[in-house]
């Protein structure tokens, strides 16, 4: 066990020297670490540990699970919603060596970090219907080649609008660029039932989806983070364009104010109570959005660029084993359950939660009930990932760090990617 220890981080150690690489050390399966796969054994009570759920959905699905498998029971243990609070649980109790917590749901930018600590066992491929599922998703789920997870939901960014109001205002059509979403505002605004609603909010507040929506700017005015080696290259006037939408937005009001406070919830409640004419969120949205308030006001649409359609930041979530749990084998058998093509279609029918098996996007039954499910496969395919490294703690602290100060007009978008590349080029040397 040690030497895999020690080779993980020494492997990303070289990596750092030459520049924040994508897809740390390799993914070429031939070192893929698969001698120091977990021995899964035991069978007993296990935990499953995710973000708090707000779909109301884990729970019924969970009791399925014990019904059928009452020696075997999982108890669900809820981590805040924000991102970065759960991974701080979670490495919290990976450093403890506790085994309080049995399956972990994982954002997807942290298997790299995740698995070259060990914090998460190395799973045996042949068990999982890998070749059904979209590659890049399965993509997030490998580390140096191995699988340390198990795609269970993906996501990918849409443009949540207000069908009534743009039709109403003569608007034909969704916006596909920055600037006509800017200029659609004030038109339905007119509306004398739009004219206390504000244009545009994302997920802005100092946290992971800040990293997201601030990689999305960047990316979707032709910029990138990082290079297509994985190099730091966010000092460029690409990504100047694209922070500029964000604080140029917040400076004219388009974004509200506020919204520099939200995360994901914070927007689809504003979104929901008829506040929002615009709202950049995940899939989960579009389920509980049609039980609220605008049912059947509202649509989704790909997110906005610079210049046409933009593109979304990867994410989603995968089932990973801690490797300080115990009862693993019921552990396998649960991270089957859970990612099996069955239950990610309930997840999608009843919380419209990104499923990772491509056929789903063309089931004509759930296109019919999820309309933009084909342009979110798209979306998904062609979808950019954050950075993959084991680092990661420290690249998204230095990319919301600079974000935020940008947005709040503590520093000039110049000068806070200037930081920013100083930053990333700093972290990746360490
Ligand atoms: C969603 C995404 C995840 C992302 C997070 C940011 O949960 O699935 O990848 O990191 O939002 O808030």
């Amino acid at each position: 066990m040690k030497t895999r220890t020690t080779r993980a981080l020494r492997c990303s150690a070289t990596l750092a020297a030459s520049g924040l690489l994508l897809t740390a050390c390799g993914s070429s399966g031939s070192d893929s670490g698969q001698s120091g796969t977990a021995s899964f054994e035991g069978r007993g009570p296990i935990t499953y540990v995710a973000g708090k759920d707000t779909t109301g959905t884990v729970q019924p699905m969970l009791d399925r699970w014990n019904k059928l498998h009452p020696k075997e029971k999982v108890t669900f243990i809820q981590l805040p919603t924000d991102a970065d609070a759960q991974r701080q649980q979670m490495i919290q109790n990976a450093e403890t060596k506790s085994d309080a917590y049995t399956v972990l749901s994982v954002d997807v930018v942290w298997t790299s970090e995740f698995a070259a600590h060990q914090w998460i066992d190395l799973l045996p491929e042949q068990r999982f219907p890998l070749a059904r599922m979209l590659k890049p998703v399965v993509e997030t789920a490998k580390y140096r080649g191995g699988l340390y997870a198990v795609p269970a939901s993906s996501d990918g960014g849409m443009l949540y609008y207000r069908t009534d109001l743009l039709k109403k205002a003569g608007i034909s059509r969704p916006p596909t660029t920055w600037a006509q979403l800017t200029a659609d505002c004030p038109k339905a605004r007119k509306l004398p039932e739009a004219k206390d609603m504000s244009c545009y909010a994302g997920q802005f507040q100092k946290y992971e989806g800040l990293t997201v929506n601030f990689s999305e700017a960047v990316n979707s005015a032709g910029g990138a983070v990082t290079d297509a080696n994985g190099k730091p290259d966010v000092d460029t006037p690409a990504a100047k364009k694209g922070l500029d939408f964000l604080v140029g937005s917040v400076k004219d009001g388009t974004i509200p104010r506020e919204a520099i406070t939200y995360q994901e919830e914070d927007g689809r409640q504003a979104f929901q109570s008829g506040k929002l004419l615009f709202l950049r969120n995940w899939p989960y949205v579009y389920s509980l959005a049609g039980k609220s308030e605008i049912a059947g006001k509202y649509a989704v649409a790909p997110l906005p660029g610079l210049n046409g359609p933009g593109s979304s930041s990867l994410g989603g979530h995968n089932m990973a084993l801690s490797s300080y749990a115990r009862n693993k084998a019921t552990a396998l058998d649960f991270i089957k359950f859970m990612t099996s093509e069955e239950t990610t279609a309930t997840f999608l029918k009843d919380a419209s939660l990104a499923p990772p098996y491509a056929g789903l996007y063309d089931d004509t039954a759930l296109v019919k009930q999820y309309p933009y499910l084909p342009v979110l496969k798209e979306s998904i395919l062609h979808a950019v990932p954050r950075p993959r490294v084991v680092q990661y703690g420290d690249v998204t602290s230095a990319i919301q760090r600079e974000a935020y100060a940008a947005l709040t007009g503590t520093k000039s978008s110049a000068q806070a990617l200037k930081d920013l590349q100083k930053d990333l080029q700093q972290s990746a040397a360490q």
